[in-house]
């Protein structure tokens, strides 16, 4: 019998083979989404996209540490998450508390740095222990920092820092004129991070959610309709390649241009 042949199979994309790893971005920072409708899609409860959706946290994050990335920001629980049925919002704090209780074990291992963003007042006792715990361990390492935006806000971070600035400023330990946008960036929960270069946003809804307001204003964004809990390796090298291939002016011009 003839062999069969394949004209119509699609050719397998090396997507690796698409990055320049000598310059990839330093800051990647992801707005984690479409964990309910990957579940709904298979007829599991929504709770099921979230379990996987944090196995693909913990996928990327090590892959990213892996090939150098220096920064990667996730957000996994908006100010406005809250109102999410009880069950749900349960489930995703037993999942932090999980992938938690594993990070302390095996942070220092892997050289991974995990620190938090957000305002952690309405997490239990528990959750704030093992986030400073975590906080903790992380100051004494060099690697790949993970930055997990909990209760998190654009707007509430500025308010927040607004209101830290003005209180420096009523005990006299700053000025108001001292303002500047490199100071305010020391007053929001990214201080000492660079700015994201990268922003990933699967699950095909096309806007920022409030995530990273401020330190978003030069990113290059990137959307794709895959599912978070679908996200793999090639998602990611697909979208750096993207990158990759974007100009960025920062409001200048490219050079030569006239
Ligand atoms: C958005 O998908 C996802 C969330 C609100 C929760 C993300 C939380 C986790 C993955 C668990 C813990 C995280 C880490 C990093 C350990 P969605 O529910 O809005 O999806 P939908 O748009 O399809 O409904």
């Amino acid at each position: 019998m003839k062999p069969m042949k394949f004209a119509f199979r699609k050719k397998s994309e090396d997507t690796a083979g698409q990055v320049d790893f000598s310059r990839l971005p330093r800051h990647i920072a992801v707005i984690l989404d479409g964990n309910g409708r990957w579940a709904k899609r298979r007829g599991l409860p929504r709770t099921a996209g979230h379990k996987v959706g944090a196995e693909t946290f913990r996928t990327i994050a090590t892959y990213c540490r892996d090939i150098g990335i220096e920064y990667l920001t996730v957000y996994a629980f908006s100010t406005e998450n809250w109102k999410r049925p009880k069950d749900e919002v349960d489930t995703i704090m037993v999942l932090l508390k999980k992938y938690l209780l594993e990070a302390i074990d095996t942070m220092e291992r892997d050289n991974v740095r995990l620190r938090f963003m957000g305002d952690m007042t309405p997490l239990s006792d528990e959750l704030k222990e093992l986030v400073d715990q975590c906080n903790a361990i992380s100051r004494r390492l060099t690697g790949c920092l993970c930055s997990i935006c909990i209760n998190y806000g654009g707007r509430a971070e500025l308010v927040h820092a607004a209101a830290r600035f003005a209180e420096d400023c009523r005990v006299g330990l700053v000025k108001p004129e001292e303002l500047t946008e490199e100071a305010l960036s020391g007053y929001l929960y990214s201080a000492g991070i660079p700015d994201p270069d990268l922003l990933i946003r699967p699950g095909g809804e096309v806007r920022q959610s409030n995530f990273l307001l401020w330190q978003c204003a030069y990113s290059e964004f990137y959307f794709t309709d895959v599912l978070w809990p679908d996200f793999s390796k090639d998602e990611l090298h697909r979208a750096i390649a993207a990158y990759q291939r974007r100009s960025r002016r920062f409001g200048g011009l490219q050079e030569g241009s006239t």
